[in-house]
């Protein structure tokens, strides 16, 4: 077991980022956002106009795309071919399109390797590294000291990303987010290439009725007692 590494699955709007990034504030360990880096490739498809579609074009957009990943939790950052591309990477066009692109097998095979090598490094840095995604407990590290599986009612989490959107200037629409929260668990879970799903031994918790302080009580709880 790799008692470094924290990895923390769930699907979308269970309040993963927040407590992911809270935890490693507090563990004093890097943090790996890797539904960013889904996303900035995304980003790199759509901005060479290529349909999310044609698997050929995109694995060779996304070859080509260079990302280099913050890990500060105070202040992750994300850049494609240098540039930050944090903000753009939230907006409706790439949320629309960024389960097709993660459903290609050598997309996520690259991005897997990255986020291996990243752990790798954290892996000497003292607090360790709290890393969060779809995968990370059942593919990217199956090893991991501690795995955790967020879930929370599919409105809850509508209502929680409507909003963080509302509370980050973009426009905020409870049905349209339900809708797509909805459509990306059914692409994330049905895809055949790492599915969306809670590994054996993660500790699974229902964020629905919890707030953020309650999620990381459990959390700090369960650190202590790690593998
Ligand atoms: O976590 P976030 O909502 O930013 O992730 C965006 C998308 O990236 C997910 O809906 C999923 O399609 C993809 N993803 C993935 N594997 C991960 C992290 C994200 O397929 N480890």
């Amino acid at each position: 077991k790799l008692r470094g590494v924290v990895a923390l699955d769930g699907p979308s709007g269970t309040g993963k980022s927040t407590v992911s990034r809270k935890l490693a504030s507090a563990l004093g360990a890097i943090y790996l956002d890797t539904g960013a880096m889904y996303r900035a490739v995304t980003l790199a498809v759509l901005r060479a106009q290529v349909e999310p579609s044609d698997v050929a074009e995109v694995v060779r957009v996304v070859r080509a795309a260079e990302l280099t990943m913050g890990t500060d939790p105070e202040r992750p950052s994300v850049l494609l071919d240098g540039q930050d591309v944090g903000q753009e990477i939230r907006g409706p066009e790439v949320t629309g399109a960024v389960s097709a692109v993660s459903a290609v097998a050598e997309v996520r095979d690259q991005l897997v390797a990255l986020q291996r090598e990243l752990i790798g490094q954290a892996l000497s840095e003292p607090g360790g590294i709290v890393v969060e995604g779809r995968d990370i407990g059942t593919v990217v590290v199956p090893d991991a000291g501690l795995k955790v599986y967020l879930t929370a009612s599919s409105s809850a989490r509508a209502q929680r990303r409507t909003a963080q959107d509302v509370s980050e200037g973009r426009t905020g629409d409870l049905d349209r987010t339900h809708a797509d929260v909805q459509r990306r668990d059914a692409l994330d879970s049905g895809r055949k290439v790492a599915p969306l799903r809670k590994a054996d031994d993660a500790l699974e918790l229902d964020t629905t009725e919890l707030d953020v302080a309650g999620v990381l009580e459990q959390l700090h709880k369960h650190v202590e007692s790690r593998g």
